[in-house]
């Protein structure tokens, strides 16, 4: 059982992690509003996800909480898990060196435990002491991500000629999957040695498939140019902490060109169709992800507007279920 103080003491950390995160037009002081251990009380009392807590001498130092992953379960053929947060108060870690590591380790077992075979984890960029703990524990680094947001606002993208862009019908998902399948190379599914490359397009196509059959995204727009379907974009509307009404957020999913349309605007007038849907659906801010590797998806999102909010690591570790030493 954890105590109400400590709760509020871990709630300061999920409060800090957020408050750094200010989005254009936003002032920082917005994001102090409400202590959120109410909401971290919820989520550790749920059961829907493990929670590991740390204690030094009776004092509760850190908590780390992990879901199993099922849509990755199945895909990669492993049994997944997604860590959500891992919560360790500065001045306990000021007191403590060993206790980062101490909590990765416990985790780790945790996992182990529970016949997770490959677990994920997006971490701050700037906690360089726990990707390091991390590291010590065997989790690597498959890919880093620059997140960047603009303001919802109507925009009006000079039209490109013989193309048009519109809301995908069922008739276009099978083009949409076939181009989510060839485009991309720099995530970290096609970053991880642990994955084939085959199997990363595969994860974007059942992405893409999932996309557009509502399951993960709101919206999929797509370009058509006089040869089909030449781009295509996936959006969905998100709460965003503090959980109040009037922050929500259109976070852009998928994005990709075929190489044969690149370099003409067409990913820049899907991101500005996107921008305006997150208008019309009431989002006051559109968010989006890219590798810091993305160097031309991160130049597209800055000519569309975007500005840098964060930073973070993902970090992934694997570990054999029947490990039998020959
Ligand atoms: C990134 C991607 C979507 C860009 O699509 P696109 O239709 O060629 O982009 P646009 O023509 O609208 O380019 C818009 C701006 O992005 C930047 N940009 C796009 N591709 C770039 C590249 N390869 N190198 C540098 N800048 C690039 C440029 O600033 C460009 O503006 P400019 O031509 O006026 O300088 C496309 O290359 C792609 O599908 N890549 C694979 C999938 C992917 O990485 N998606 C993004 C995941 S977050």
């Amino acid at each position: 059982m954890i105590s109400s103080h400590a709760l509020h003491s871990l709630s300061k950390v999920i409060a800090k992690q957020h408050s750094s995160v200010v989005y254009p037009g936003e002032r920082r002081e917005e994001l102090d509003s409400g202590p959120p251990s109410e909401w971290l009380g919820r989520l550790i009392t749920r059961g829907e996800s493990h929670v590991i807590v740390e204690a030094v001498g009776a004092e509760t130092a850190g908590i780390v909480t992990w879901q199993s992953a099922p849509w990755d379960t199945t895909i990669l053929g492993r049994h997944v898990a997604r860590l959500d947060h891992i919560l360790i108060p500065d001045e306990l870690r000021r007191g403590h060196p060993a206790l980062v590591e101490r909590i990765v380790e416990r985790t780790r077992e945790d996992l182990k435990a529970n016949g997770i075979e490959y677990a994920l984890a997006r971490i701050p960029a700037e906690d360089v002491v726990l990707a390091q703990a991390m590291e010590v524990q065997g989790f690597k680094i498959v890919d880093g991500i620059i997140t960047f947001a603009c303001q919802a606002s109507t925009t009006r993208p000079a039209p490109i000629p013989s193309l048009q862009v519109r809301g995908a019908t069922d008739d276009d998902t099978e083009a949409v999957v076939t181009l989510a399948g060839s485009a991309f190379s720099r995530d970290r599914f096609h970053q991880d040695p642990e994955i084939s490359d085959s199997l990363a397009d595969q994860v974007h196509r059942e992405w893409a498939r999932n996309a557009c059959l509502g399951k993960v995204a709101d919206v999929v727009l797509v370009a058509e140019d006089d040869e089909g379907i030449c781009g295509f974009l996936s959006c969905g509307r998100h709460s965003r902490y503090p959980f109040t009404e009037d922050r929500h957020v259109a976070v852009i999913g998928l994005v990709a060109t075929a190489s044969r349309a690149r370099g003409r605007g067409v990913a820049s007038i899907l991101t500005q169709a996107a921008v305006n849907w997150a208008l019309q659906v009431g989002a006051k801010w559109v968010v989006v992800g890219t590798q810091f590797a993305n160097v031309g998806a991160a130049r597209l999102y800055q000519r569309c507007g975007f500005s840098i909010v964060s930073t973070s690591h993902s970090l992934r570790v694997v570990m054999p279920v029947n490990n039998h030493a020959p």
